[in-house]
């Protein structure tokens, strides 16, 4: 699928919490298990699995959304890996809801013990998928509840780029990033939670970066550059107060 449609369903997507239980045809599975074969990573370095399971194969007692299809992933525990999930599952999320799917992350289910098993990586999150029983997608970008630019980054002259970015889906509508810098080189924070909420949260806090940062590239693509993701000592050290460093984007 093109980047300008994956861009254009950033303006309309939302998450679908009601499904036909319906099956999707196979034909259709297939199509999306190429589409996961093929997401980008942010850190290629990172060993990820990904797992297509029934609703059979989901803990009950964790199992809030009833879908026809869920997508699991495992990854191995490095530096960043939970951003690198986001960035990764963010792909196929703007991918189904651009062809017709509903999906909605699942940050409290997990997989049963015997999916679980099955992998020797660490399960990091669920994506519920199938035929959406409730309107697909929102009428304008008004209708999305989230923060205003200002409050999101302090970075003048880059709307255009930090527009999708604000508008990007997070666990519980945290939005718990911020970013810095200028037009050629971004510094993106998370923020810090306190000892209890960081128990809680800081798990989908980083995932939750890795969406933005997808958002991000592809809206760069979309504008005809290219977002270089690294590391800049300098920022690591110098956070806004309240939030810690998650990664830097060069603008090329
Ligand atoms: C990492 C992550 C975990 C999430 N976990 C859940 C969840 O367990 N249950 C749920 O109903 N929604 C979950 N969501 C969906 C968010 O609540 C939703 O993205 C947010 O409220 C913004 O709404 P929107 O996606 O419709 O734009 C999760 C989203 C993310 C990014």
């Amino acid at each position: 699928m093109d980047d300008n449609t994956l861009y254009s369903t950033i303006f309309r997507r939302k998450s679908i919490r009601k499904y036909d239980l319906t099956p999707l045809p196979d034909s259709t599975l297939e199509r999306i298990s190429g589409v996961v074969r093929c997401l980008r990573p942010l850190n290629a370095q990172i060993k990820t699995e990904m797992k297509f399971i029934s609703q059979a194969d989901v803990q009950h007692n964790f199992l809030r959304i009833k879908a026809p299809h869920y997508l699991v992933a495992f990854s191995e525990k490095q530096p960043g890996y939970l951003t690198n999930i986001g960035f990764m599952l963010q792909q196929l999320d703007l991918f189904l809801a651009a062809e017709g799917i509903g999906t909605c992350w699942q940050g409290i289910p997990r997989p049963s013990k015997e999916v679980g098993a099955e992998s020797a990586l660490e399960f990091v999150i669920i994506m519920s998928f199938g035929l959406a029983n409730e309107p697909l997608y929102r009428q304008s970008s008004g209708e999305f509840k989230r923060k205003p630019l200002s409050a999101i980054s302090n970075i003048a002259g880059l709307d255009d780029l930090l527009e999708p970015v604000r508008l990007a889906p997070s666990a519980t509508n945290s939005q718990p990033w911020f970013f810095t810098g200028d037009e050629k080189l971004i510094h993106a924070y998370c923020v810090k939670s306190n000892f209890l909420k960081a128990l809680l949260y800081e798990k989908m806090n980083q995932i939750d970066m890795g969406i933005a940062l997808y958002h991000l590239h592809l809206a760069a693509q979309v504008a005809g550059r290219t977002a270089v993701f690294s590391q800049h000592a300098g920022a690591k050290a110098n956070p806004p107060d309240g939030y810690y460093y998650i990664g830097s984007v060069e603008l090329q």
